[in-house]
């Protein structure tokens, strides 16, 4: 078993989570989506003596738009929150950022909070929160304690929350008149850490010229750096402001120098990121646009925990868990700390689940809980009770191929078949939320998945042709 042993709570309300981290502090760490922690769990580099599951806690899903704020519970889950069209419109700069969070298979477990307890600086929605002055809402036995962004992140994976709060809500403010928001990041690959990200946010007054600039810097320190900027405020938009941000934004940076990229080559990726986002940003001012209104958020699966009594299993217990896979119950008792793929292989037999690198990265062990595409290495089993898990032995319905696999066997997008079940999983995702992709959309999905032997050629291939088929 990868992870060290820990206890598994999981508490059913907030008072009942808040009594946890006070009974426990900093032995406790709070699993939300647990895309950054189980990967962490899984390479032992986190070694909590109890996991406070939060995921059941009803009031920690919920979204809603009030006195020109945004409020998003801390497991409001990325890919949902992406599919709630009334956030997106009143926070655009999360929407123009959310594509590059991490990958699909990711975001469908990711949650906001989790993203902005755990404090990567390389991530997009401490950066995203930072640049528009949102707050980040923590709760304790003594109660809620509102703290800015721009002074909640510490340095690397270190926030100003103390060991017995948790995120509990985060306050986005909405976009306001005549503003416009870009964003945009350079990594290795679709859906690697960045190297460096930008977020801009300009508004202008009612002559057109700036009124404010803020510029947000992402994975080139130990923390989001925000700057506003008011040498601008007065200058004609165009290319010499842009020129003229990015200069000042860039003055004082003290990068990172790491493995990814040198001192002088993330400045200077920094510096030119911020001229292109900015001049995007100022594009996108729409001066006729007014403020959107106070809304509930309509998109029901936005607001979507799984509301089941608080339980508690010791690291030694083993806990009896039931889920749909592949169409039949069943049922199995297992650790704490046993991922899902594990739990798929060895004691299911359900060998199509593949497991690579074990951190999130190779994609190999993609199945479908609950309809999306998720890492099973990087969920515990005990998380899967009452979930409906399809791998790729669920995929057909009877005993030959379905429409997707045929293709892939008609174009050669296998070899040695390893990364298959993962990026057939996927595809089935894809496919069925985008009927009719481009080649750009599929390659963004396939960003998830590692194949050794083909180049994807031939997966491209055989998803275009199966989306055609399935049309
Ligand atoms: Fe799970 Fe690689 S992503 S094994
Ligand atoms: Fe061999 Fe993809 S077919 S790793």
């Amino acid at each position: 078993m990868k992870p060290a042993p820990f206890d598994y709570v999981r508490p059913a309300t907030l008072d009942e989570a808040t009594s946890l981290l006070a009974q426990h502090g900093a032995d406790a760490t709070v699993l939300a989506g647990g895309v950054s922690l189980g990967a962490m769990l899984n390479m032992r580099l986190a070694r909590p003596q109890v996991l406070v599951d939060i995921k059941s806690i009803d009031e920690l899903g919920r979204v809603h738009i009030a006195g020109g704020v945004a409020h998003t519970g801390a497991t409001v889950v990325q890919a949902r929150a992406m599919a709630a069209t009334a956030l997106m419109d009143a926070v655009p700069l999360l929407a123009a950022a959310f594509p590059h969070i991490g990958h699909m298979q990711t975001r469908n477990r990711g949650t906001l909070g989790g993203s902005i307890a755990h404090a990567d600086p390389s991530a997009e929605l401490p950066l995203v929160l930072a640049t528009l002055g949102g707050t980040v809402v923590l709760a304790s036995r003594s109660g809620e304690r509102h703290v800015p962004a721009r002074d909640f992140f510490l340095g690397i994976l270190a926030t100003a929350r103390r060991p017995d709060e948790l995120v509990v809500r985060l306050e986005w403010p909405v976009t306001a008149p005549r503003t416009g928001h870009a964003f945009d990041e350079i990594a290795q690959r679709t859906g690697d850490f960045a190297i460096a990200a930008v977020a801009v946010r300009v508004t202008l007054d009612a002559a057109g010229t700036i009124a404010t600039v803020d510029v947000g810097l992402g994975g080139v320190e130990d923390r989001p750096v925000v700057l506003t900027i008011p040498a601008m405020r007065g200058a004609r938009p165009g290319a010499e402001a842009a020129r003229a941000i990015a200069t000042e934004a860039t003055r004082d940076l003290a990068p990172l120098d790491d493995m990814k990229a040198s001192r002088a080559y993330r400045t200077s990726v920094a510096r030119h990121l911020a001229e292109r986002v900015a001049s995007q940003a100022m594009t996108a001012v729409d001066m006729a646009a007014t403020a959107p209104r106070a809304a509930p958020i309509p998109d029901p699966a936005a607001v979507k925990p799984r509301s089941r009594p608080m339980i508690t299993l010791p690291a030694d217990a083993r806990a009896s868990v039931t889920f749909e896979l592949n169409g039949r119950a069943v049922r199995g008792h297992v650790e704490p700390r046993m991922l899902l793929s594990d739990f798929l292989r060895h004691e299911l037999q359900a060998y199509g689940v593949r497991v690579g690198c074990e951190h999130g990265v190779c994609g190999a062990c993609t199945v479908l809980v609950d309809g999306m595409a998720v890492r099973s290495c990087l969920q515990r089993a005990v998380e899967a009770d009452g979930a409906c898990i399809t791998t790729v032995e669920g995929l057909s319905a009877g005993a030959g191929l379905n429409p997707l696999q045929e293709a892939f066997r008609r174009h050669h997008a296998l070899q040695c078949g390893f990364c298959t079940p993962g990026i057939l999983a996927s595809a089935t995702q894809f496919l069925r939320d985008n009927p009719d992709p481009s080649e750009d959309r599929v390659r963004d999905m396939l960003s998830g998945h590692i194949c050794r032997c083909t180049g994807y050629t031939g997966i491209v291939r055989a998803i275009l042709d199966a989306s055609e088929a399935h049309r």
